[in-house]
């Protein structure tokens, strides 16, 4: 029996239906999640009841994992004793340490450490304990905010590139060890082309990272926020997007080159833990696509 893909709305995002993650999966079943998750860019697979171990078995058959992030954005650790893949991610505090990062509040829109020269490929993130309320996560189609746009805006981005900030967390605190930014044009991180090819799909995405910060080289200023403002107003419009509602027991994987995501708040006397992988990326490229000659 193989698995069944389920969409789960007209902008991104499928179930899959009929696995089992707690077993070693073959390689068919493991092409077809991955043939899924490049058509749908996120994947949720509901009900599972997975150990680190397995989380970790998993998330490897698409890829190498990185190590968890060195130093938690609230100071707690940030992965766990065994698997150093582990990410943890949650606002509780045990012994008057936080077990985990990112706490409670909201993360704006971002692609995961995209202030890096090689972004992760994607995440896994599985819930253990979720909240009542709050913290719903969504995502963003990022080949759509390309393709949705004028032509002559699409054909203006081919040579431009943008700075992705490295001084802000996604909850915007200030990292260790980073001055508050005065001038965009001197905002420390990694300058990455606006249009991204997908090296797998080879569809155009467009790539922005995180709003906060950014700053187009070449252009005023003032051109360089309009532009933002509009690309990032055009991406994460409500018909762009879509939410997942966690259970426990949900895995979802997103493929950080061709979607953004964002976290709602939630109270932080409720406690939701997570544990996510992080798959490992490589530079960012913007191809053109080959024209096709027309028949004369
Ligand atoms: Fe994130």
């Amino acid at each position: 029996m193989g698995i069944t893909v389920h969409p789960l709305s007209d902008v991104l995002g499928a179930e899959i239906k009929g696995v089992d993650l707690s077993n070693i999966l073959d390689d068919v079943t493991v092409r077809d999640i991955h043939d899924a998750w490049m058509e749908h860019l996120v994947l949720l697979i509901r009900g599972q009841s997975i150990d680190d171990r397995q989380l970790v078995e998993f998330s490897s058959r698409f890829g190498s994992l990185d190590g968890a992030p060195i130093g938690s954005e609230r100071g707690g650790k940030v992965s766990t004793d065994e698997h150093n893949e582990i990410t943890v991610i949650s606002n509780v505090i045990e012994d008057g340490q936080p077990i985990g990062g990112l706490g409670n509040l909201e993360s704006d829109w971002h692609t995961d450490m995209s202030s890096y020269d090689e972004p992760p490929a994607a995440s896994v993130l599985y819930s253990l304990e979720i909240p009542p309320t709050g913290g719903d996560t969504s995502f963003c189609n990022m080949y759509r905010a390309y393709e949705t746009l004028p032509r002559e805006v699409q054909a203006k981005l081919q040579d431009l590139k943008a700075i992705h900030d490295a001084t802000l967390t996604s909850t915007g605190g200030l990292r260790h060890g980073f001055e508050a930014v005065k001038d965009v044009t001197q905002t420390p991180g990694a300058r990455h082309p606006i249009l991204r090819t997908h090296p797998e799909t080879e569809r155009t995405a467009l790539f922005l990272g995180r709003r906060t910060n950014a700053y187009v080289p070449g252009l005023s200023v003032e051109e360089s926020e309009a532009l933002l403002d509009m690309l990032w107003e055009n991406s994460t419009k409500a018909e762009n997007t879509w939410t997942h509602t966690w259970q426990v027991g949900d895995l979802i994987m997103w493929d950080n080159r061709c979607a953004m995501h964002r976290r709602d708040p939630f109270d932080n006397a409720a406690r939701r833990i997570m544990h996510r992988t992080q798959i490992t990326g490589d530079q960012p490229f913007y191809k053109p696509p080959e024209v096709t000659p027309t028949a004369a």
